[in-house]
């Protein structure tokens, strides 16, 4: 049997389906990425705006004909929406086979048995499971890179989200069961983990014990063989000085926080119960930069959120000009059912929403333009990851910082921590050029010592 899986969403999203296919494949499938030869189609979904799930039911949509051509076909909806919508999916789209929530996929190889011996739709939506799962360490894209998940579901209630609704309370994972998950994908080849939570800053809160993300990231130091360690998402009530302790004193903690401020007006993020005023997060920003010299902090809008005037958006763009993001992902506001915000009207028209986004990401652009042009002649750690999609000549790799460069090298390097040189660089990105090494060097030499040794 061969499955296909679409993800769409976060990287907690990625790693699910990462972690399904691990199952799947334990239970003897293999994985294709070819909708024709596929027996199993799996959609890892979003629920966090409404274009997400608009896009699935579109896609959903286009398999009825091959469905109905091939009816053996079985189609699966798992993560979020499945757990949001459940058995109003199974109406919009009747050919769907399996809805798997966001706690159930781990059982997901039994779903599809289920489904194709009942020749009827299965759904698999209890929330009252704690989700264990056994990873296989080789079972991942990357050998030199693994998400890790620290915790699951979230606690804070953002009046616009909803995903503690979809995905549940906060329930941390065993410190020890994380540990060990780290040191076998580092056995395994990994050299750069990056620890997921919807709040990482909280990790622990659920635990007995006074386990906490300084702590947890102390403890992957130690990994020999583990060189850079990242987190995300950060939530700004919720950073304290240890956490940046720990980024500015463990030398594989990189120097990057993914911190979303969301809006810039104290009114809408009192709306939001974000839990900080605009100045509370300029102060955190400070501290930050402060106490970790060269600290990249990248963040999250929303734009258009009811009753967001004029106003309120400018005190949002004067925010990402003050705090001078390294990158800002700028979302429309959608009215998600049953969350708070949903009560509100919905009062910022369309266009208006579009006007602003444009506004707020062309003012990113400038901003991440200046920033890169200080990466200008200086030589940075990079981490290969592989080829370039647009010019496959080209080589892409992630500084600590998180930025992305480009440069020319063989595909031999993927995976290695290597030296680069910035030469030029877009709003968008760094062009450089691989810095050959000491240990390259006194190789080159090695061979000629009659031409004046180390250079
Ligand atoms: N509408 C628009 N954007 C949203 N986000 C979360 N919920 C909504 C919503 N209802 C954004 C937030 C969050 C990111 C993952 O998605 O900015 O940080
Ligand atoms: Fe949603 Fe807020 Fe939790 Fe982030 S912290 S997942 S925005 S409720």
């Amino acid at each position: 049997m061969k499955v296909l899986v679409y993800t769409f969403g976060c990287q907690m999203n990625k790693l699910d389906s990462e972690l399904v296919l691990s199952a799947l494949r334990g239970a003897g499938y293999t994985v294709t990425d070819r909708l024709e030869e596929a027996d199993v189609v799996l959609f890892n979904t979003c629920s966090v705006r409404e274009h997400a799930e608009e896009r699935v039911y579109s896609r959903l949509g286009a398999l009825k004909r091959l469905k109905q051509n091939k009816p053996e076909l079985l189609i699966g909806v798992l993560g979020c929406m499945a757990q949001k919508d459940g058995a109003e999916i199974l109406r919009r789209a009747p050919h769907v086979d399996l809805v798997c929530g966001t706690r159930m996929f781990p059982r997901i190889a039994d779903l599809l048995d289920r489904s194709a011996k009942l020749r009827g739709p299965v759904l698999a939506l209890e929330d009252d499971v704690n989700v264990s799962y056994h990873r296989v360490p080789r079972d991942r894209p990357n050998r030199f890179q693994a998400y890790v998940s620290v915790m699951r579901g979230c606690d804070n209630f953002c009046s616009y989200c909803v995903v503690p609704y979809v995905r549940g309370r906060e329930v941390s994972r065993p410190f020890a069961v994380i540990v060990d998950e780290v040191r076998r994908l580092v056995d395994d080849g990994c050299v750069e983990v990056t620890l997921l939570g919807q709040n990482v800053n909280s990790y622990g809160k659920s635990l007995d014990g006074n386990a906490d993300l300084p702590g947890l990231v102390g403890k992957l130091q130690e990994i020999e063989g583990l060189h850079r360690i990242r987190f995300i998402t950060s939530h700004p009530k919720d950073i304290t000085r240890k956490i940046l302790e720990a980024m500015r004193d463990s030398s594989k903690v990189c120097e990057y926080l993914h911190m979303p401020a969301q809006s810039g007006s104290d009114d809408i993020l009192g709306a939001m119960r974000r839990g900080y005023t605009a100045a509370r997060y300029r102060e955190l920003v400070a501290t930050a930069r402060e106490m970790v010299p060269g600290v990249a902090i990248s963040s999250d809008f929303i734009v258009g959120f009811p009753g967001e005037t004029e106003a309120d958006f400018e005190r949002t763009v004067e925010l990402a000009r003050d705090c001078r993001f390294q990158n800002s992902f700028v979302f429309k506001y959608s009215p998600r059912r049953g969350t708070h915000a949903a009560q509100l009207a919905d009062d910022v028209p369309r266009e208006e929403k579009r006007r602003r986004n444009n506004v707020l990401l062309r003012e990113q652009e400038k901003i991440s333009f200046e920033s890169h042009r200080q990466y200008l002649g200086r030589t940075v750690e990079v981490l290969v990851e592989g080829p370039s999609k647009k010019d496959s000549n080209m080589l892409v790799g992630r500084l600590r910082t998180n930025h992305i460069v480009h440069f020319p090298g063989s595909q031999e390097e993927r995976g290695r921590l290597r030296e680069v040189c910035v030469t030029e660089c877009t709003p968008l990105t760094l062009l450089g050029e691989l810095v050959e090494t000491r240990t390259d060097a006194v190789r080159v030499s090695a061979g000629k010592p009659e031409s004046g040794g180390d250079i």
